[in-house]
């Protein structure tokens, strides 16, 4: 059977991923950050997972106000990059893993987590950006992907609780998953940020570590937390930390905390990285 053998949470900052790829990460304001990745990027190294669920939202590049899934799954073969308004990232397509997909589609819908099944897909930097930062810049990524979004941009995105139990539900799918895969599970997005109106540049850092902190050792605490929290202590794009606790909700009831590293400034965010492993306690009940 498949397993789930780690979580990583980190933000998906476009402006990181710009620096990337223009060769800037040891410029002044860049290097201070990126000499943050490495324990990071080791234990990923390490780890050598066979295949990656990605959670993370879609910034109207996939979809749009059109057509907004609460919870959305990539089945396709490969996952283009999508061009956000200045070219494409020169990043490798992203691979899928259409088997891995299908499965977690079935599971959650039996399970009740009625999610989108999306046949063709472009991926944005909410995707991109931390794969970068996890897997450096290969020629091509490392493992394949199972892409999951979760609306954050038009209200009413869905509580943190449910992304919490959408976690354990993907936990379960893994791990009735008849294949050997050793799978990673990342969340993205976060943590403080506010990119519009009064409160634009909005960084709540003892807020987001009061979240790591429940995070880690008292999810059902963080999962607890509601919307009009999320806006007044974390700005209104502070709601993207929902999708670490999606990343949460798979792993074991305990977990060791690897790694967490936050940075201020970069961009407009407070930029953090959080890597967890399984205890061995098992999921949540
Ligand atoms: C920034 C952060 C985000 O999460 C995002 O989606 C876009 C921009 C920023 O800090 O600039
Ligand atoms: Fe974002």
């Amino acid at each position: 059977m498949a397993e789930v053998v780690g979580g990583v949470a980190s933000s998906h900052i476009p402006a990181v991923g710009v620096a990337i790829d223009r060769g800037r990460k040891a410029e002044p304001y860049w290097a201070p950050y990126f000499a943050k990745l490495p324990p990071m990027q080791e234990w990923v190294r390490e780890l050598v997972p066979d295949a990656a669920v990605v959670v993370y939202n879609d910034h109207a590049s996939a979809f749009s106000l059109q057509l907004i899934p609460t919870f959305a799954i990539g089945t396709a073969v490969e996952f283009p990059i999508a061009d956000e308004g200045f070219g494409r990232r020169p990043v490798p397509a992203v691979q899928g893993h259409p088997e891995l997909a299908w499965h977690l589609a079935e599971s959650l819908i039996l399970d009740e987590f009625d999610i989108t099944i999306v046949n063709e897909m472009e991926v944005d930097h909410g995707l991109t950006v931390p794969m970068s930062l996890m897997f450096a810049e290969p020629a091509e990524w490392p493992c394949p992907v199972v892409p999951l979004c979760v609306n954050v941009v038009q209200y009413p995105p869905p509580t943190g609780n449910r992304c919490f139990n959408l976690g354990k539900a993907i936990r379960r799918a893994i791990d009735s998953y008849p294949g050997a895969e050793r799978v990673l599970v990342v969340g993205t997005g976060g943590m403080s940020h506010q990119l519009q109106g009064e409160r634009a540049g909005l960084v709540n850092e003892a807020w987001d570590h009061r979240f790591l902190d429940l995070l880690v050792g008292e999810p059902e605490q963080a999962a607890a937390i509601g919307h009009v929290e999320y806006l007044r202590e974390a700005g209104s794009e502070g709601i993207e930390l929902v999708m670490w606790l999606v990343m949460r909700g798979a792993l074991d009831a305990e977990v060791r905390e690897v790694y967490r590293a936050t940075h201020v400034p970069t961009s407009n965010t407070h930029n953090g990285v959080l890597v967890l492993e399984n205890s061995g306690g098992g999921p949540f009940p």
